[in-house]
């Protein structure tokens, strides 16, 4: 089963799934995961090499235009007959021509439906509540706005800095995104479409 994770930047989800997923068995099928990139200087390229696998880069500002981006990008994915697409820290948003035709889930670092599009965590622990989080959802044509698959709780303490509470999402992402996705390829094998 391929395992395409979209990615942006830092990349820890990436090494993560890489951890949980790549070259490891689960429902006795045998897992890939093959990076792709919209960013060729995203470090999480460096992080998937270290493991020994090559990123796919599609650089953006190369491609003449939104639409012929998610059109490159579609066709890179399709190549690869994924079993389950992952967003995880991918920073472009995806027209139809993408949401349209592959199915994909995305992590997002807030309890949506609050705090939906950029600088989630920061607004999440700015704003006076007592719990942030992070979401796991379908991709649909609306930002951050697809069925929620799954959440976790992360509380924002007193004592707690942007630093502090951002060190949470990631350990609770870092928790939730294996989990998930575990699930998913486990029902995947049970009830193929
Ligand atoms: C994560 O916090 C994710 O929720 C958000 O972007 C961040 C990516 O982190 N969409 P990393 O690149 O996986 O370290």
């Amino acid at each position: 089963m391929n395992i395409i994770v979209l990615f942006s930047g830092n990349g820890s989800n990436l090494e993560n799934l890489i951890c949980h997923f790549h070259n490891k068995t689960v429902a006795k099928t045998l897992c890939k995961v093959i990076p792709v990139t919209n960013n060729p200087k995203a470090p999480g390229i460096q992080r998937a090499a270290a493991h020994g696998i090559e990123s796919i880069v599609l650089d953006h500002k190369k491609t003449d235009s939104k639409e012929a981006f998610d059109t490159k990008l579609v066709k890179i994915v399709q190549s690869h007959e994924p079993s389950l697409v992952v967003l995880a820290g991918f920073m472009r948003i995806l027209s139809p021509i993408f949401t349209d035709r592959i199915k994909a889930v995305n992590l997002h670092p807030s309890l949506l439906p609050l705090f939906k599009g950029t600088h989630a965590l920061e607004r999440s622990f700015t704003s006076g509540m007592k719990v942030g989080g992070v979401t796991i959802h379908w991709v649909n044509q609306e930002v951050d706005s697809g069925t929620i698959i799954d959440q976790v709780c992360v509380n924002i303490d007193p004592h707690d800095t942007i630093e502090s509470f951002t060190q949470k999402i990631h350990a609770a992402e870092h928790q939730l995104l294996p989990k998930v996705i575990r699930n998913l390829l486990h029902q995947m094998q049970a009830n193929p479409a």
